[in-house]
């Protein structure tokens, strides 16, 4: 919690005049139970009309003056805690963004959802009504008390006899309310998740027929959820009857011992109704006590929470090495590479040496699993090695601070991501600030320029769920048009043109050898007419590169390489003759 204090000092002026107009109200709010006593006084003694008109205008003069300052005190207060949970909310996002790769390993996004919004607003609740109900409720009950003891000792005792308890009563019933509050929100998010999925991944469900099972499945969490939210109604049900019940029985107490009082003749009338006035006072502070406690709490759990994330060390982008300015340039080389994902302990790859002159191309081949994507990874340390050491133009890659070293890189992953936005601005994410005549130069590069100029808005048409859907070729080739866009030093293709036909492939290849002399590219490939031209092939097997040479080499030894490729011809040869 104590992190909030920094965020608290920025707004330390209106919070001043926010807890100012508190006071303020407070002290109208005393004001008139002390005037009702006043009138009935003096009717007792005998009043005109007059008198009777001037008190009733005063009341309502008061109410007024105090209602205006209440209303003042809400919007500063309240108003300054929406701005910390601004604050804090872009300060999380940014955290998120820096943060590496393996914490999105083993974090559910459900996890972080659910972190930078529900927990959010816990921390916001002690932050507003938090900040306002202490300052409210500590002067309410000090001049209200003081005002009950001056004007009757006694009746103050009973009281402060009630009192207490219902400040505990809305402590112990808001926990339970709060235990039943989080079981909701989990299977809320549980829920969440559940929908999100199933809608992203509809085509899948149908193409199974597996919409029934998913039915069912969603009809049983969405019961549970039912019976939690249930749960909580019951509990909550019965914070009014009990708080009720308090408020008859200290009624009922003070009648009898004020009655007698009065009967005495050692309490006035007015005396009486001012007491009970501030008795009226004095209840929701009492309720607020309690409640204010369970907001703290929570506040505190909601604020841990966050900070799990708030202190999860971000990836380093700062400069660790000795080479500063230096252009990330030159060979590439693989010295006894070994790596494990974190936290597991199988070797995904093993003991792998290679050098890739600057503007060379290699290509990697291999079954599926094994390594290609991890090893071109390594690169631009997504991950780290586990052993060895892979260095750029001589200088290992932790060398680079981290910012230059992927600026030089230009990568086109395996399974593309588009974002929701213009399709040429999804090609610019490769350089913001690119001009139209870069990122069209780019797209015709990548072979997809003439089907852009089709969209119904050219470059302007939005991609995704509010536009047009791209088909898996299309949304590959866009992606390169990123990477082209950057003109990087290093291109990385993880089986970029997969779902290209073998025509548009060898178009957008012969386009991309020219923009790639003096650049060095990676590639991988499953399809041998891709790769065939590299200057240096490896197949990996199992994390293990278990042969390499160029296309002509690899055919001739006869391997694994050989066997694929005739394979592969005989396959387009069946194709050709149907
Ligand atoms: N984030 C990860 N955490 C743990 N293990 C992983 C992770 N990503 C991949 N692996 C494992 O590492 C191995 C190599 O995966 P990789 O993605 O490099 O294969 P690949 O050769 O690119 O396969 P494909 O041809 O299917 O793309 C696999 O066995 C995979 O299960
Ligand atoms: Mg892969």
């Amino acid at each position: 919690m104590y992190r909030l204090i920094p965020y608290l000092k920025t707004y330390r002026v209106p919070l001043f005049w926010g807890l100012l107009c508190v006071g303020i109200s407070d002290v109208f709010m005393v004001i008139s139970p002390w005037i009702l006593k006043l009138g009935v006084d003096w009717m007792e003694s005998g009043v005109t009309s007059r008198r009777i008109a001037m008190i009733a205008s005063a009341l309502v003069g008061i109410a007024l003056v105090g209602g205006v300052f209440r209303y003042l005190m809400r919007w500063t207060v309240i108003g300054v805690s929406r701005r910390i949970e601004l604050d804090l909310r872009n300060n999380l996002y940014r955290h998120l963004t820096t943060l590496p790769q393996n914490f999105y390993n083993y974090t559910r996004t459900g996890d972080i959802m659910a972190r930078s919004t529900s927990d959010l607003d816990q921390v916001r609740m002690v932050l507003g009504p938090g900040v306002m109900y202490p300052v409210d409720t500590t002067i309410s009950i000090l001049f209200s008390v003081t005002m009950m003891l001056y004007i009757s000792p006694m009746l103050t005792l009973y009281v402060l006899m009630i009192g207490p308890l219902a400040s505990a009563s809305a402590y112990f019933l808001g926990q339970q309310i709060f235990k039943h509050t989080l079981r909701i929100q989990e299977q809320y998010s549980t829920l969440n998740d559940f929908i999100q999925e199933n809608i992203s991944g509809v085509r899948i469900v149908r193409s199974f027929l597996a919409e029934g099972f998913h039915e069912s499945e969603f009809d049983g969490l969405n019961r549970e959820y039912l019976q939690r939210n249930m749960d909580m109604v019951r509990v909550q049900s019965m914070f009014m009857p009990l708080l009720f019940t308090l408020f008859s029985l200290g009624a009922a107490l003070i009648l009898w011992a004020g009655g007698r009082s009065i009967i005495l003749g050692d309490l006035s009338l007015g005396d009486f109704v001012a007491f009970v006035g501030y008795l009226g006072i004095l209840t929701w502070p009492m309720i607020a006590l309690g409640w204010v406690v369970n907001l703290y709490q929570r506040g505190a759990a909601s604020m841990a929470r966050i900070n799990r994330i708030l202190d999860a060390p971000p990836e380093d982008y700062s400069f660790e090495g000795k080479h500063q300015d230096g252009k990330v340039q030159g060979d590439i080389e693989f010295v006894n590479v070994s790596f494990k994902y974190p936290g597991t302990d199988r070797w995904v790859l093993r003991d792998i040496n290679l050098t890739i002159p600057r503007g060379g191309t290699l290509a990697v081949v291999g079954k599926t699993g094994s390594g290609k994507t991890t090893l071109i990874s390594l690169l631009s340390r997504l991950w780290d090695v586990t052993e060895g050491e892979i260095r750029v133009g001589g200088i290992p890659v932790q060398d680079y601070p981290l910012e230059d070293l992927r600026q030089a890189m230009g990568f086109v992953p395996q399974d593309p991501l588009l974002f929701s936005m213009r399709i040429g601005k999804n090609i610019a994410v490769g350089r913001p600030g690119a001009d139209d005549d870069d990122i069209q130069k780019a797209a015709e590069i990548a072979g997809i320029n003439p089907e852009i100029q089709e969209f119904p808005k050219g470059y302007q048409t939005p991609v995704g769920e509010r536009g047009i859907t791209l088909s898996g070729g299309q949304k590959q080739r866009t992606a390169l048009a990123r990477a082209i866009l950057r003109q990087p030093e290093i291109l990385i293709l993880d089986d970029a043109l997969s779902s290209v036909d073998t025509q548009t492939e060898e178009v957008v290849l012969d386009g991309l050898r020219k923009v790639m002399q003096h650049r060095t590219t990676l590639m991988v490939a499953h399809r041998i007419s891709t790769i065939q031209g590299a200057d240096h092939i490896i197949v990996l097997d199992e994390g293990s590169i278990i042969e390499q040479g160029t296309h002509e080499e690899l055919i001739a030894s006869g391997g694994l390489y050989a066997e694929l490729h005739q394979k592969q011809q005989l396959r387009e040869a069946l194709e050709e003759m149907e």
